[in-house]
């Protein structure tokens, strides 16, 4: 099969597109023909990417790219729940190779079938930021009716979905972006945008239940005190897995896959509730291309078939 492997740490320089074994699924594994795989351009530096579930460094050559679209192809034999020929889209299991293939390898719980009134590159932006969204603002902040919410970028592939869940949870939604992305925002349900190039939001929000931070650094440092007493902050930026300040290491998660909620998450898409932001989709063999041009908003996409 084609594949797009890392031979060594680094970025994009570091990864061709080549002839690679086709997987075969064991025991409970699922093969799907991958249709489309969304770029996450932090994956070169993750843990997972380096080593292995017990700690071990893992041996190059790595494919990256742990979300996608596709076609169930094979199953093996303790495999249930999940038909060839069934469409699916999911997050993978970070620690084994991902999507940027034609084949890749999963497990019927990290999978489910993909939003009917999607094709397989709009869902192939959906499983880590929408899975992300949901975990930092349901189950850790446990969101509920009348809150009031505070959204870091929310113009990105994160933000974006938390703003639309958010607002279909009817809290209040206070979001920052960039001015480009301030009327888009807007449209996805925000009830106020703060432009942070311009404007220290703490100076302008107060009694806030819920910050959700995609940022890290000084925007979570200067969040704290946006919120109420009994305010929560969650965080998923990277820069929180390294500091020991332990608010800051109970506010930090990193998002897992789940079935349960992608089936969840299939249906508000198809109910016209939740909307994937698509960047651009790129051809397979365009992937240096996919990785060095920053999207506008959401994430950018790797087309490997289909139309
Ligand atoms: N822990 C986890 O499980 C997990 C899961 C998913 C993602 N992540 C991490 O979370 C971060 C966000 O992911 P993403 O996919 O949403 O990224 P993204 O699509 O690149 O979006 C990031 C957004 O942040 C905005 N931004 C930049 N600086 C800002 C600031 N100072 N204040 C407010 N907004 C700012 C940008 O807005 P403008 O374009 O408007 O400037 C951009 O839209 C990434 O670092 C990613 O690695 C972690």
């Amino acid at each position: 099969m084609r594949a797009i492997r890392l031979h060594q740490a680094g970025g994009s320089e570091a990864l061709l597109c080549e002839d690679a074994p086709k997987p075969i699924p064991t025991d409970n594994q699922v093969r799907v023909r991958v249709y489309a795989t969304a770029i996450t351009p932090t994956e070169f530096s993750w843990y997972p990417t380096s080593h292995t579930h017990n700690g071990g460094s893992r041996p190059f050559p790595i494919i990256l790219g742990h979300e996608f679209s596709g076609v169930v192809d094979a199953i093996g034999g303790n495999c249930v729940g999940v038909q060839v020929g069934e469409s699916v889209y999911g997050l993978s299991d970070w620690f084994i190779d991902g999507a940027q293939a034609d084949y890749c390898l999963t497990i019927p719980a990290n999978i489910a079938p993909k939003p009917a009134s999607l094709d397989h590159v709009q869902s192939a932006v959906v499983p880590i930021s929408a899975l992300t969204a949901w975990q930092a603002l349901i189950d850790r902040a446990q969101l509920s009716s009348g809150q009031r919410v505070l959204i870091h970028g929310a113009g990105g592939g994160v933000g974006g979905f938390a703003v639309q869940m958010a607002r279909y949870k009817k809290a209040q939604v206070i979001a920052t972006a960039s001015k480009t992305n301030a009327d888009f925002v807007l449209a996805l349900g925000a009830d106020q945008v703060i432009d942070y190039r311009t404007t220290p939001f703490e100076t302008i929000v107060q009694d806030i239940d819920v910050v959700l931070d995609t940022v890290g650094g000084e925007t979570r440092n200067r969040s704290w005190e946006t919120l109420k007493k009994t305010g929560k902050l969650v965080t998923i930026a990277a820069d929180a897995e390294q500091m020991t300040e332990p608010r800051v290491r109970d506010a930090f998660f990193i998002v897992e896959p789940n079935r349960a909620q992608l089936i969840e998450i299939a249906r508000l898409i198809d109910a016209d509730i939740l909307k994937p932001i698509v960047g651009t989709a790129f051809p397979m063999e365009d992937f240096r291309q996919a990785y060095e041009e920053k999207p506008l908003r959401g994430k950018h996409v790797l087309r490997i078939t289909g139309p």
